[in-house]
């Protein structure tokens, strides 16, 4: 199963995509883990242009190439950060035809408040729904991110670690229940 995964952020030393790469040291034996990096190329979207922007059409081809996504994202001031906002609005169009309708798709999140940015996840799981995707209603509050990660990149609380394979399974198990 090709498993494509989204860090929302732009950041170099980002914790959201930390913990993509934790998802990657745990579960590399169970799915085929693709990270994509094109974020930063993602034009502001905009109804007028006559063509598809390259960096936008690439999204959607790795999209719908993948059996399952996986997005782990920032909160910025209790919302998602408007490059993933825009991303996938991107992704959206045409719709509702578009490479994330009836995709499974669950949502990660760190912070480095307490709550482990809990109202991006909410917020972008709305997004996710009215996009259309098969959203997983589980979430991954990693708070306090500057401490959860381990020198070698695992998640320091072993229960957000099972959390995070549990999550990793449940879409694993909707990509065979919705081919079947
Ligand atoms: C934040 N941060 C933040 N944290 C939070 O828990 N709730 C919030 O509303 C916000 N708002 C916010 C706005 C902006 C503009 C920034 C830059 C940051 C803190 C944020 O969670 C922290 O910087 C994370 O480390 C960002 O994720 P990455 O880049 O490490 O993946």
């Amino acid at each position: 199963m090709r498993l494509l995964a989204i860090s929302g952020s732009l950041r170099q030393r980002s914790y959201n995509s930390a913990l993509l790469d934790a998802v990657a040291a745990e579960c590399r034996s169970t799915v085929e883990f693709v990270l994509w990096r094109g974020l930063a190329d993602i034009p502001a979207y905009d109804e007028d242009l006559d063509e598809t922007p390259t960096a936008v059409a690439q999204l959607r081809e790795e999209i719908a190439r993948s059996d399952a996504v996986l997005i782990a994202t920032p909160e910025y001031n209790g919302s998602i950060p408007g490059a993933l906002k825009n991303a996938l609005d991107w992704a959206s169009r045409p719709f509702p035809d578009n490479c994330l309708r009836g995709k499974p798709v669950a949502v990660v999140g760190a912070s480095t408040g307490l709550f482990g940015a809990v109202w991006a996840q909410a917020e972008l799981r709305k997004v996710l729904k009215t996009i259309g995707a098969s959203v997983l209603e589980t979430d991954l509050p990693v708070a306090t991110a500057h401490d959860a990660f381990t020198a070698d990149g695992r998640l320091r609380e072993p229960r957000l670690a099972m959390t995070l394979c549990g999550i990793v399974g449940e879409l694993v198990h909707r990509t065979l229940r919705d081919a079947a």
